[in-house]
This record gives structure tokens, C-alpha cells and sequence, in this order.
């Protein structure tokens, strides 16, 4: 694929190189725009050593218009998309009045691929009413704006405002040309592993990664859905940018956070590894060591059976049957489909918890046979993706 990228007058400019290296690593080329105000924090030929074009910009008329007068017309004409990182404060204002009077205001009206801006400024300039507004109306022409993330600024202050990670606005711009055949589809995902406290510093946990719900979170948006996450405890992290994530750490929080969420989902995909027990008597203070404890424990809330009570006809239901046994794996897979209304079962060995590979086997209602799923969780999330188009 070819992009376009733009860089404006924000400190986030120094994370822009890595975003072409990486592109440019992946097989896509590059050529970059710069404002007045990318000018001042990018390097002109760092970015023409790192992308092997020209870069155009920031004025309209300082380019050899003898070879081409059009360029601001015609430079997007072959492009895949237009993006914009970091976006400025000021030019997200330029744009959103419909100014063309620097190269890339001029090129952005002239435009008729994607358009993505992945805005960085102080949060009191993210916040404020006008750039807002400002936003809202870009998003009404059809841009794609790539939520900003909370966290410290390179100014000291903290909020929301610092560019979303590199890797998020590279899983926009390389799901350009996928077909999104779950455009306008909402997509719930528990994942991780439930803990349910001993005492106020301890806790009953699992081996739970949460890389499967990561790989499925990933292939739902990747095919357009909106994906929401309930997630619990989990090596990996998936960022706001793309997915809205709920924190549940117990097993009853997350079932009430999947109650709250269930209604208005398609899909509803139950990867997390919950807790089957909880304390039946968590201790208010931290138990001193070198003494036994015994434990009483008693059966947590089954979430997908709750849920099940409330499924509604067009909503599909994806769930996971682990066994140490695999002789009963099958038994117990079709055993969970009926009591919890899955439409769709995954068999899960424990070889599978917090491995980056797994052996998963498939059964879905409507095909009602078994099959067998290897490979990493990404190959396996792409397999079950595939009963969605
Ligand atoms: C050190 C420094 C850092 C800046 N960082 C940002 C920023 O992160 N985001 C932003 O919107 N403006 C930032 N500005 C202000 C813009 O650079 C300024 O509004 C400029 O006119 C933007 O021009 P442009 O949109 O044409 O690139 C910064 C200014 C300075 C001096």
C-alpha cells in the first residue's frame, strides 16, 4: 500500500519515524508532508532518507511547478490513505474551516482516499470546547480520528491527549483495504483471568494470558465491529484507542460489566478464564505467615449462563471449554453449548493457557461437527473469524 503522511508542529513528531519504519518494514511506501509547524520538530531529510521521496510541503507553491503544477490534486490520487501524525491543534482548526492555504490543507480538500489524524496536544488543548468541535466536524466530513490516550505529557502535565501508540495508527492504515463485513456490529469480549481475594493483599488467580481474547479483539475490529472488552487480569494490553475496555478484576464485577454490556452486543465472546470459586470468607486484614489457613470456598457466578437468559435471537454466543482430560473434552464441550446457549465452542487445553501457539477444536451449531484449529492465536482468532465473513 502507499501513504500518505503528514506531520505537524507537535512534539509527537520524534515518534513519527518509527511509524514509517515499521510501514516501510511491512512492504508499504511512504512519502511525508510537512506544516510550518512539523517543520520545526521534523528532520526534511531524515524523512526523505527514511521514505526514498521528496517531501512536499509545508508551502503550496515551493515545489519545481514546471514537473507538477497539480501535485496537491493529484498526490493522493495514488494513495491508500492520508494520515496525519501527530495532528496539531491548529491545523485539526484548519481543517475543520476547509482552509487550503498550505500544502497539506490543500492536498486534504483535494482528497479522495481515507483520511486518519491521530491528534497529540496538551490535554487542556484537547479538552477545550473549540478543538471539540473541531473534531466533531471532521469526524461529520468522514475522517477517522484516532483517539488520543491518557497518560503524562512531554510537558509534566497529565490527561488525555498524548498520540495514540504507534502500532494503533498502524492497525488503522493496514486495515484499509479490508473488507469491513462487520461494519455497524458490536463485539463483547471477556478475557483474561478473574481473582478472587484471600485478604486484602492476596488472591486466588489463573494462568490466563488473555492473548486469545487479544487476538480476537484484534480480528473483530480489523473486519470493522466495534469491540468492547471486559477484561481481567492479563500479560498483554490492548489500548483505548481501538477498543473500549472495561477493568474487572473479580469474577462478579465482570459479570456485572458483561450484564451492562450484553444487551446492546451482536457477539458475545467469553475467553476469560473466571474463577469457579470465591473465599466464602475473605479475611478484612492480611493473614500473617507461618500459620495454616484453611479455606472454605464456594461457586462464583457462572457469567455465560447468566447471560444465556437473556440472549436474544440475532446475538451468537462464543464460548470455551477447558479440560485436563481430553477424553471428555468433546462431551463437555457440546454439555456447555446446551446449558449456556453457545453458538460457537472452542475446546482449550491447559498446554493452551499463556502460550503464544495453541490446539483449539472447533464445533459450531450450525455446521455441528468438529474440527481441529492450530497455529498461533492470531491464525486460530482468524480461523473463528472466518464463520463471520
Ligand atoms: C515546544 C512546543 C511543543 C508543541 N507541542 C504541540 C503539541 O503537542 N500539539 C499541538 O497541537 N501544538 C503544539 N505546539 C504548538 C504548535 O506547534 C503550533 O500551534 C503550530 O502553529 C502548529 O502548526 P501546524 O499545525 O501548522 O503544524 C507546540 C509548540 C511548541 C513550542
Amino acid at each position: 500500500m502507499h501513504f500518505l503522511l503528514a506531520i505537524t508542529g507537535s512534539i509527537a513528531a520524534i515518534k513519527t519515524p518509527e511509524l514509517i519504519r515499521i510501514l516501510r518494514k511491512n512492504g508499504h511506501s511512504v512519502q511525508c508532508i510537512l506544516t510550518n509547524g512539523g517543520e520545526q520538530f521534523s528532520s526534511k531529510t531524515a524523512l526523505e532518507a527514511l521514505t526514498e521521496f521528496p517531501v512536499l510541503g509545508p508551502q503550496i507553491f515551493t515545489h519545481n511547478l514546471s514537473e507538477n503544477p497539480y501535485a496537491h490534486i493529484n498526490i493522493s490520487k495514488s494513495a491508500d490513505a492520508l494520515c496525519i501524525a501527530p495532528a496539531s491543534a491548529h491545523t485539526i482548526a484548519r481543517l475543520a474551516q476547509g482552509m487550503a492555504d498550505d500544502f497539506l490543507s490543500a492536498t486534504v480538500l483535494a482528497s479522495s482516499c481515507p483520511i486518519f489524524l491521530a491528534p497529540a496536544m496538551n490535554h487542556k488543548m484537547w479538552e477545550h470546547p473549540a478543538t471539540q468541535q473541531n473534531i466533531k466536524k471532521l469526524q461529520e466530513y468522514g475522517y477517522t480520528i484516532i483517539s488520543p490516550e491518557n497518560g503524562e505529557m512531554a510537558c509534566g502535565d497529565e490527561g488525555t491527549g498524548r498520540m495514540a501508540e504507534i502500532s494503533d495508527i498502524l492497525a488503522f492504515l493496514e486495515r484499509v483495504n479490508t473488507p469491513q463485513t462487520l461494519k455497524g456490529k458490536t463485539v463483547l469480549i471477556s478475557l483474561g483471568g478473574t481473582r478472587e481475594n484471600l485478604d486484602p493483599v492476596r488472591f486466588i488467580g489463573n494462568a490466563s494470558s488473555g492473548k486469545m481474547g487479544n487476538a480476537l479483539a484484534e480480528i473483530f475490529w480489523k473486519k470493522g465491529a466495534t469491540v468492547k472488552l471486559c477484561a481481567g487480569m492479563r500479560t498483554e494490553h490492548l489500548s483505548s484507542s481501538r477498543f473500549e475496555i472495561s477493568e474487572t478484576l473479580s469474577t462478579s464485577n465482570m459479570c456485572q460489566e458483561m450484564e451492562r454490556l450484553a444487551p446492546n452486543a451482536d457477539i458475545v465472546v467469553f475467553a476469560a478464564a473466571v474463577a469457579d470459586f470465591t473465599p466464602l470468607f475473605p479475611l478484612g486484614e492480611k493473614q500473617k505467615s507461618g500459620k495454616s489457613l484453611v479455606l472454605e470456598l464456594s461457586p462464583t457466578v457462572d457469567i455465560a449462563k447468566k447471560l444465556a437468559e437473556t440472549k436474544q435471537p440475532h446475538q451468537i454466543f462464543i464460548g470455551f471449554a477447558l479440560e485436563t482430560d481430553e477424553k471428555i473434552l468433546k462431551t463437555e464441550m457440546m454439555k456447555k453449548a446446551e446449558a449456556k446457549k453457545f453458538d460457537i465452542v472452542l475446546g482449550n487445553t491447559e498446554e493452551n493457557l499463556g502460550s503464544d501457539t495453541g490446539t483449539y477444536l472447533f464445533w459450531s451449531k450450525d455446521a455441528g461437527t468438529f474440527e481441529e484449529f492450530s497455529g498461533t492465536k492470531e491464525e486460530v482468532a482468524e480461523k473463528i473469524a472466518l464463520s463471520f465473513v
